[in-house]
């Protein structure tokens, strides 16, 4: 391992692209602060460069700082990046860094454009892997990284997924085992707080019930309304090919070819528009931490495997799903397009 990391390092101060495991997806890494490397994302990716992206940066803190300490260690990394380091901003680091949470805050004048979208905000965050942290550290610098699949595919949430996804390249991987997480951080814009307060711009596992008891705010869900540019709120992303419906909402025709794949919780009744088709049954996790660990895993297993239709079963409505939802609601709407 150390090895990869030194190759990576090296590759990175040379202003090439890595793709890094991280906790929730793979993500194509470059170096935040060379506007050349950070085109080379874009142009791998076929991203439009409008598209932001998010800053992953080191985790600064020591096991055995104080309270004060860590908080003024974070202080410190933020304000290399961010020109408005609220407490609130402070208290997301402390309660969810390392670990699966964007924030969006306005950029200090030396990131770049290129990063931003031509924005004035800067997406951050402290990957909780060990593998990229211990690259964050060793590099010492932050890294721009975006999902390491192509535009408007499914994220990769192993290292062959990645290879696969870029096979064309001759891109270093390093390889951090399947990513725990599964799905992509939950975004938080920090940059309305006066006006909106706190606003979640993409849900993810960790959940507005949380963020809300970490700044004692009330946080809205904003990822539908108008504002600035995430590209997972797209109506159509994260598109498999195979035509997806949800069981509620199965497209109507008697005629509908043989295959299909029907994946459901445990107990589910067959729908009967389902009914004398041939079928291929996936049961699904009755955990939503354990779906989403291998949910854009399945999606890709499923649209390997020529299916005519994927039809999903309804999710519970509890909000510990909502992240989930928003995915597959993406997935169906993108399906079947190629
Ligand atoms: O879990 C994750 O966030 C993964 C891993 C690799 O860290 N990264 C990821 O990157 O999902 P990407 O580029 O696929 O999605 C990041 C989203 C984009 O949709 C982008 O629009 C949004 O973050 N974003 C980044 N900077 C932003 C900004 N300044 N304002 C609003 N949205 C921003
Ligand atoms: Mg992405």
């Amino acid at each position: 391992m150390q090895d990869q990391i030194a190759r990576a390092v090296t590759r990175l101060r040379a202003g090439g692209l890595v793709a890094i495991p991280t906790e929730t997806v793979y993500g194509l890494a470059a170096d935040a602060l060379n506007a050349d490397a950070v085109n080379k994302i874009f142009q791998a990716k076929n991203r439009p460069s409008i598209h932001p992206l998010i800053v992953h940066v080191p985790h600064p803190c020591r096991a055995d700082m104080s309270e004060d300490e860590k908080e003024e260690a974070w202080s410190g990394l933020l304000s290399q990046w961010s020109r408005d380091v609220s407490k609130e901003a402070l208290a997301l680091a402390k309660a969810f860094w390392p670990g699966p949470l964007t924030m969006i805050l306005h950029k200090a004048k030396n990131v770049l454009y290129e990063v931003t979208g031509n924005q004035e905000t800067v997406g951050l965050r402290c990957p909780g892997h060990r593998m990229a942290l211990e690259l964050l550290e060793r590099y010492s610098g932050g890294l721009a990284a975006p999902s390491a699949n192509r535009f408007g595919r499914i994220s990769p949430t192993t290292a062959d997924h990645v290879r696969h996804e870029f096979s064309d390249m001759d891109l270093l991987v390093l390889d951090g085992g399947p990513c725990r997480v599964g799905i992509e951080s939950t975004i938080v814009d920090l940059t309305r707080l006066a006006t909106q307060g706190p606003v979640i711009l993409r849900p993810g596992m960790i959940g507005r019930r949380e963020i809300e008891d970490a700044l004692n705010l009330r946080v809205s869900d904003a990822h539908q309304a108008a504002g600035p540019r995430v590209s997972g709120s797209l109506s159509a992303h994260y598109a498999p090919r195979t035509a997806m419906a949800f069981s509620g909402a199965l497209p109507s025709g008697r005629d509908r070819a043989g295959k299909v794949a029907w994946v459901h919780f445990p107990g589910t009744d067959l729908p009967p528009a389902l009914q004398a088709l041939d079928l291929a049954e996936t049961i699904l996790p009755a955990r939503p931490e354990a779906l989403a660990r291998n949910l854009y895993a399945l999606l890709r297993d499923l649209d390997g495997q020529g299916f005519d239709l994927i039809c999903l079963d309804e999710l519970p409505s509890d909000p510990c799903w909502n992240a989930i939802r928003d995915r597959l609601v993406r997935a169906v709407n993108g399906s079947g397009q190629a």
